[in-house]
């Protein structure tokens, strides 16, 4: 046996301590405890019957070569399917601009991995997707963040920090931005913004990474151009988009492709062609089936009055569970799946998880959605799996866990 296997560890590996919200959901088995915690979709809405009916398909027709290697780009047809997919969202892509990845959380990585020399700065909204701080952590970059507003990211305090860091040097190797619906605060950035972020890129010359895995979970309101979209009209070529089937399908499908100018792509093929091969074929195939024969609109329209309807029942509970006095805010979002809340800042809401854990309710505890210098008084709440009844009830106890702490 190897005395010291921790100092045989890669640099990147020691200094990593684990995904934080991965060891809080170890904590909830207890089946007593309503969990506002995870980002699942609701099960309710796969599509289980067309799911069946397109896997027996694959299964009678192609079963040697679903579970053959494929080519590690992505399946053609898939790519097609994507595509024409883009092409209601006004993105007009071909081929060589995109890559299939096994997951959203894939995408990241392979994003880190391309551009992140440790020590390299990657500007980012405080909060984050904390999946986005870990992907990109592997690399151990240096976090930038800015507080974001109602309306987005806080493009001015992106370029302040941009010029304090061009004193010194050093230029951004990217902004992550999640526009639409943004994880962890709901918050959804507005057109004017979208093309302010553009300008800045284009004057300092630095990529905007687009993550967007709930743009099409949009309940109120009017769909805001992609940033994407927006750079192609101008002809810029700066952003690199990113997509997951996991809110949209499902999760447990993994599976999800990055966009972006064709030299990007092609690295980050040579990137997968190390860290995975393939995307399992069978996955591509089940998502190319969900593009083109389980009348997708249909289904999106059905997901977003299901979810719609949740998001209702949490917002009307919280204002009758948290008056004005108790000092605590929350985020409204038009869509996705999760809001943020805002407890008096004397909470701690790592603490408070375990106090709520007691009251048999859960949640994310904000610190985990900083790259660094974390905010403590915030949480992430999570509408989309619970029934409305354990949502309500979940909001009650809450509200009943923070009046014990005021
Ligand atoms: C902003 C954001 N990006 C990426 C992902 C990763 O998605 P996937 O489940 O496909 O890995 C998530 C998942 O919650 C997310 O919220």
């Amino acid at each position: 046996m190897i005395k010291d296997w921790i100092s045989q560890f890669s640099d990147n590996i020691k200094k990593y301590g684990g995904y934080s919200i991965g060891k809080l959901f170890a904590l909830l088995s207890d089946p007593e405890i309503i969990s506002l915690a995870g980002g699942l979709p609701s099960p309710d809405m796969f599509l289980k019957e067309e799911m069946r009916i397109a896997s027996q398909k694959l299964l009678d027709k192609e079963l040697e070569s679903i579970f053959q290697y494929t080519n590690i780009q992505g399946e053609s047809s898939f790519i097609q399917a994507i595509i024409k997919f883009l092409k209601r969202d006004n993105i007009h892509i071909s081929e060589e601009n995109i890559v299939i990845t096994s997951s959203g959380q894939h995408g990241l990585d392979i994003t880190g991995r391309l551009f992140l020399n440790p020590g390299d700065v990657v500007i980012i909204d405080r909060p984050t997707f904390a999946g986005a701080i870990v992907a990109f952590q592997m690399q151990r970059p240096e976090f930038v963040g800015v507080d974001i507003e109602d309306d987005g990211p806080d493009i001015n305090g992106f370029r302040q920090k941009i010029e304090e860091l061009k004193k010194k040097n050093k230029s951004p190797k990217f902004i992550y931005v999640v526009p639409d619906f943004q994880n962890p605060s709901g918050i959804t950035m507005s057109l004017e913004k979208r093309e302010a972020l553009l300008d800045l890129s284009y004057e300092y010359d630095i990529p905007i990474v687009e993550d967007s895995p709930y743009r099409d979970l949009r309940y109120y309101g009017e769909t805001i151009p992609s940033i994407y979209g927006l750079d192609q009209k101008r002809k810029g070529g700066n952003v690199i988009g990113l997509y997951t089937f996991s809110k949209l399908f499902c999760p447990g499908i993994r599976v999800g492709f990055n966009i972006g100018p064709k030299d990007v792509i092609k690295r980050m093929i040579n990137i997968k062609e190390g860290n995975l091969l393939n995307t399992p074929k069978y996955n591509q195939d089940m998502c190319t089936a969900f593009l083109t024969e389980m009348d997708m609109e249909t289904h999106l329209e059905k997901c977003r009055k299901y979810y719609r309807e949740k998001l209702n029942v949490f917002l009307k509970t919280m204002e009758s569970c948290f008056p004005i006095e108790m000092g605590v805010t929350w985020t409204k979002p038009e869509g996705g799946l999760f809001l943020w809340v805002t407890v008096p800042e004397h909470i701690d809401t790592q603490e408070l998880f375990y106090e709520a854990i007691k009251f048999k309710v859960a949640f994310v505890p904000g610190e985990v959605f900083y790259g660094e210098n974390p905010a403590k008084n915030h949480m992430r709440i999570n509408f989309s799996y619970a029934s409305k009844e354990q949502l309500a009830e979940a909001v009650k106890r809450l509200s009943g866990c923070i009046k014990k702490q005021l």
